[in-house]
């Protein structure tokens, strides 16, 4: 089997503890985030105001000064992060599509008054940002700290020299989303965690270690780590590295020590850093599989004289990564397909703003379809993510650019190429480097520059100088004519989005006979959650739920599994897209029409979360052993009675018997390879029940049932959760539906539900999931969307009780809810 070898390893990364004395930090602990000890949240109580373009189109002049801790920000609006300005709107119609329709360009000014105790004189202060839209500039006390401009990359800046200890400072934060433009809604503003780190002179560098696991075998796993000492103190010193792993459980408790490395010394001079490696052996260790994605975490001693000045947490999984060219990918050893999608990385009615329950549970719904694994396109994710898919086991492919030097729209990466590309890719290499998840690397998706020989070595260098452990791949919408070029060649992996044809020429070509290929970017089928339409695909904006219609460019799930079956050797796929997102409303995109589309119909679940048609189209390829079966349409066809309306069927089985009230409509068996659903397409219309019976090898395998509904006359509240943690970030989603008598769900209904909140919550956003609404996302009153609507509710901080959530329409029977908050009930 020829095949590339990429030994398994893990990670390194932007995990830093939320502990405040070095002391506290003992095995057993929840981490709340890897690296430094002294990291902690820097998240609340900032202060926020808009300048230059404001959300209703006008313009406000920004004053001068707002980076001098004297300047008044009276009156400015108090929040906490992470932030998203331009999620509230309004949506504006007359706005670009793939804006999202929203007002996102603007200037903002975070500021953030606090105070260190007069005791750290002399400790070393940084401040992290795990991401800010864009064009970020930081002052402290009127000094500019630094600057970083791409919104997507993780930076950190040493605020020691202008910090006043047992004083009060102020940190200034510009950000400009006027100079910057995207295909998709960016968001704008602090959107992602801040923290402050606190720390001695002599510290783990920032993301300051480097694990790799050279040797896996059953018995044994060798863990090599690289780590690197900064000594900000005035004088030379020797240092004391000590390494030990730790089995880390659910919870992100460090349990049973399961090895020691080597303790090392180390001389690092005033003002400089050394770097060391040591080594240890993990016996009978436990695998990172994405089936059990078991983790460990590295926790570095640095001491000095004897005593302890740092203490520092790296995660840390076990397993092995294999690419081939005729064999697949092979994790652990087993033939792992790609069962992908692409993200942006919004979260819907939330904006950009990121937010651990939103992420877990989208990924939680991709769990359940048979996603293994995600591309981040095409930027580099919040940490949060990545860290959520070393727990959750998924497979990341880490993106960094969607241009290079030559840009897309005129303010993209490309005025920020020349300048910035080397610092902005080793920033994400180096802060994902260490999590088991990230197994791919990609320096870009459908970059114009995608032939350019020269530029791919070069960016494919760089990122193999940060590890060589992974393979680097890049998504070539011109796959032929750039392997004519030859840029591909410095890839480990080729990444084709779209563009097949010609796949059994590159597979057969010298040049690229040792070159797996990937489906960087699959399908682009487009719907609207429980629409269907007979006569044309394309209605009112919106578009017909039997999962055929695509961009030119695109091709149908169903087409795209064939590919799969012509081409075995493909690594898999990933789909664009797991979820709908702000902007590209393809094909509604803005023109002469200035339709009213706001968000995509690319996703196999919408944006509130639902999941279309489609998710059981994937659900039945990708989980072929779960006994499941889909119909679609729903039944309520009124005005077509006796007309033909075709049912489709997605089935993990492979034959099926259809029956409308009782009477069969045959029996149909897929052919394998070539048939991805069963179709029904002479079926006339009667209201009633339809069913299907599935089969697979003969046995029965599963059933499903649509029936007519009666008319709207319930709202119903459906929580995800029964209880809330106050602590001002958890949340709460709550589905909505509109049932009959029968407590069936009822397509085509749409009324309009007004929610209220008592008790210790706030509603945060609700959503119906219809890509062409334009009510606000903080509305509390919102039409259900084919019979289904979304609110989510949080705790307020710090407090105890009960929420009641109630939801209410004209002429239905009031839905309610209730969630605790607080401490737990007894009986919890
Ligand atoms: C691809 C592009 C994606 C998205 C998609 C829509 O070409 O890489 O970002 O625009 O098309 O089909």
């Amino acid at each position: 089997m020829k095949s590339i070898v990429f030994s398994v390893k893990a990670l390194l990364a932007a995990l830093a503890l939320q502990v405040l004395t070095l002391s506290s930090v003992l095995p057993g602990q929840i981490i709340t985030r890897m690296g430094s000890s002294g990291t902690r949240s820097f998240d609340e109580g900032w202060l926020f105001a808009r300048f230059g373009l404001q959300a209703d189109g006008t313009s406000l002049e920004e004053p001068s000064g707002i980076e001098k801790p004297d300047f008044s920000d009276a009156g400015w609006r108090k929040l906490n992060l992470p932030h998203d300005w331009a999620i509230e709107g309004p949506f504006r119609v007359e706005l670009p599509g793939e804006t999202g329709k929203l007002p996102y360009q603007g200037i903002g000014w975070y500021r953030k008054h606090f105070s260190v105790p007069a005791e750290d004189a002399g400790k070393i202060f940084y401040i992290d940002f795990d991401g800010a839209m864009a064009n970020a500039q930081v002052w402290l006390n009127g000094h500019l700290v630094g600057t970083w401009p791409y919104g997507y990359s993780s930076f950190r800046f040493e605020l020691t020299p202008y910090l006043v200890t047992g004083s009060a400072n102020v940190l200034a934060v510009k950000l400009d989303t006027e100079k910057w433009e995207s295909r998709w809604y960016p968001g704008a503003g602090i959107y992602r965690h801040v923290w402050l780190i606190k720390t001695n002179p002599v510290h783990v560098g920032h993301w300051g270690t480097y694990v790799t696991t050279p040797e896996i075998n059953r018995s044994s796993a060798v863990v090599k780590m690289d780590i690197s000492v900064e000594n900000k103190g005035k004088t030379a010193v020797e240092v004391t590295v000590k390494t030990n792993i730790y089995e880390l459980d659910a919870q992100n408790r460090p349990r049973l020590k399961a090895a020691s490395c080597e303790d090392k010394v180390v001389r690092v001079e005033a003002g400089s850093s050394a770097k060391t490696s040591t080594r240890g052996i993990i016996q009978n260790p436990k695998l990172w599989d994405i089936d059990s994605p078991f983790r460990y975490v590295i926790r570095t001693t640095i001491m000095v004289d004897g005593k302890v000045t740092n203490l520092y947490n790296t995660p840390l999984g076990i397993r092995t990564l294999r690419f081939t060219t005729n064999g697949g990918f092979l994790l652990n050893g087993r033939r792992v397909p790609i069962q992908g999608t692409c993200n942006h990385h919004d979260l819907g009615a939330l904006g950009a703003a990121i937010n651990t329950s939103a992420l877990t549970r989208q990924l939680t719904i991709l769990k359940e379809m048979g996603c293994n694994s995600l591309r981040t396109s095409h930027n580099p994710p919040a940490s949060d993510l990545i860290d959520l898919a070393d727990r959750m086991g998924f497979l990341v492919m880490d993106e960094a650019f969607d241009c290079w030097k030559t840009g897309k729209k005129e303010w993209d990466y490309n005025k920020l190429y020349d300048q910035w590309y080397e610092k902005d890719l080793r920033a994400m290499i180096r802060r994902d480097r260490n999590n088991p998840s990230v197994f791919i690397w990609s320096i870009g998706n459908e970059v114009p520059d995608q032939r350019n020989v020269e530029m791919t070595r070069h960016l494919a260098e760089i990122v193999r100088s940060e590890d060589p452990t992974r393979p680097v791949t890049n998504g070539y919408n011109d796959p032929d004519k750039s392997r004519d070029a030859g840029s591909p060649l410095s890839l480990d992996i080729m990444g084709v989005n779209y563009f097949f044809g010609q796949q059994a020429k590159w597979d057969a070509d010298p040049r690229y006979i040792a070159k797996p290929t990937i489906g960087t970017e699959t399908s682009s089928c487009v719907t609207s959650r429980g629409e269907y339409f007979f006569d044309k695909e394309y209605q009112n904006w919106q578009i017909s739920s039997y999962d055929l219609s695509k961009p030119d460019w695109g091709c149908s799930p169903d087409d795209q599994f064939r590919t799969h079956t012509k081409f075995p050797n493909l690594l898999g796929e990933y789909v664009w897209t797991g979820f709908d997102y702000l902007g590209e409303p393809t094909p509604y995109n803005s023109g002469e029409t200035n339709p009213p589309s706001r968000s995509s119909y690319f996703g196999i679940v919408d944006l509130a979360g639902f999941p279309k048609d489609r998710f059981y189209l994937y659900q039945s390829q990708w989980r072929p052993d779960l006994p499941m079966a889909h119909i679609l349409p729903h039944w309520n066809w009124e005005e077509r009675i006796g007309m033909i309306t075709p049912v489709h069927i997605y089935t993990s089985g492979n034959e099926a018997e259809l029956f409308v009230n009782g009477k069969s409509q045959g029996r149909k068996a897929k052919k394998p390879g070539q048939d991805f659903r069963l179709v029904w397409d002479q079926v006339k219309y009667e209201p009633g029940r339809v069913e299907v019976i599935t089969y697979k090898n003969g046995q029965e395998w599963a059933r499903d049932v649509v029936r007519t509904t009666g008319k709207p006359a319930v709202v119903s509240l459906l929580p995800d959760r029964k209880v809330l943690d106050p602590d001002g970030t958890e949340l709460a989603f709550i589905t909505v539906k509109i049932e009959d008598d029968n407590g069936l769900t009822v397509p085509r209904s749409h009324p309009l539900i007004r929610f209220s909140i008592s008790g210790p919550g706030e509603i945060v956003a609700t959503d119906n999931g219809d890509p062409t609404s334009l009510v606000p996302f903080n509305s509390k009153e919102r039409e259900s969307f084919n019979g289904l609507a979304l609110v989510i509710v949080r705790a307020k901080k710090g407090a105890t009780g009960t929420i009641y959530i109630r939801a209410a329409g004209d002429g239905l029977k009031t839905g309610t809810a209730e969630i605790t908050t607080g401490a737990l009930p007894a009986n919890e």
